[in-house]
């Protein structure tokens, strides 16, 4: 199976979609992405593209900040994907990436008197955090971008250079993921995930107001609590102690899914065992994702593939 890519208004190979050294995407961060998951249900034999026109709204956002023009809307974006969906062949998980960029040959810093484009790649996505077995956790000595320097309620390309110094950061010191904390020093969300503590056998996780992507599997874990648990969520400041009482605490993401985190700087988190609503969470997220549950048809986009080869 190959990787395809829509790229220059056209469905080609990946090996044949190449960009000039000189966009200024390349140089300044210039672009915004998404993370889609389409996730293969091998019984039915066909795709379910998780909350796609949630993710191409957010990708709107994105593109009005960073003064991006995309010429597509959400149902034709939801088209365009699903014809290159079609034509990759896959009949597994796949991760769908779009990305908008700032395409012009052009050195020289700016948003404006550029040009546009967009493009989107459909690849495989290797295991990103160990669902099954939970993660190992540090607090980050990097601290989150603010709205007032890259905001992060998009996106943005160059923003994940800071998720990238957290995580590496992290990774080469044995842990496996970062959790940063605002410039005020509250808990703001891991490198590319939300954050969710359960404190005091209620759930909690960060505002908007912390500098956190407003994260989609994150709705979809308050809502699926709300609705299928009777739980609500609270949105509020977590100081960093908050993290090391918690009972359960858990990330939640595209790439990631809903991944247990069973310790934090050095600290187990509860039992350090998956905790019992961390599970109960995680089995109602894993049964919604694949696109049977009647009750949230609006979540997802299905794509039956024509002709069915595995
Ligand atoms: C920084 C950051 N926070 C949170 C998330 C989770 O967002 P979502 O659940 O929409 O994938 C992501 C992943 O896209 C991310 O990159």
């Amino acid at each position: 199976m190959s990787d395809y890519a829509f790229f220059h208004k056209q469905f080609m190979p990946l090996s044949e979609a190449k960009i000039s050294i000189l966009t200024h995407a390349l140089h300044y961060g210039t672009a915004c992405f998404e993370g889609i998951r389409g996730n293969w249900d091998s019984e039915q034999k066909r795709f379910c593209i998780f909350r796609i026109q949630d993710h191409y709204k957010r990708m709107f956002d994105g593109c009005r900040i960073l003064k991006i023009n995309l010429p597509y809307s959400v149902d034709e974006l939801c088209q365009l994907t699903k014809e290159l969906l079609e034509s990759s062949g896959y009949r597994e998980d796949v991760y769908i990436r779009p990305l908008a960029y700032k395409s012009s040959e052009a050195v020289g810093v700016r948003l404006h008197n550029l040009e546009d484009d967009f493009l989107i790649v459909v690849t495989t996505l290797p295991t990103y955090l160990d669902i099954d077995n939970g993660v190992r956790c540090c607090t980050s000595s990097w601290r989150r971008v603010d709205d007032t320097m890259i905001p992060p309620r998009g996106k943005i390309c160059g923003i994940y250079v800071n998720s990238a110094l957290a995580k590496t950061e992290a990774q080469e010191s044995g842990f496996d993921e970062a959790i940063l904390l605002t410039q005020d020093g509250h808990v703001c969300e891991g490198s590319g995930e939300n954050i969710f503590l359960i404190l005091g056998g209620k759930l909690v996780t960060p505002p908007s107001s912390d500098n956190i992507l407003m994260g989609i599997t994150r709705d979809t874990v308050m809502k699926l609590a709300k609705n299928e648990l009777g739980i609500d969520t609270i949105e509020r400041q977590v100081d960093r102690s908050e993290l090391y009482v918690a009972e359960e605490c858990f990330f939640t993401g595209t790439a990631a899914n809903m991944a247990p985190i069973l310790e934090i700087d050095h600290r187990p988190i509860g039992t350090g065992e998956i905790g019992k609503m961390t599970a109960k969470l995680q089995k109602l997220f894993a049964e919604v994702i694949l696109g049977s549950n009647p009750k949230y048809h609006d979540w997802y986009y299905l794509v039956s593939p024509k002709a069915v080869t595995a």
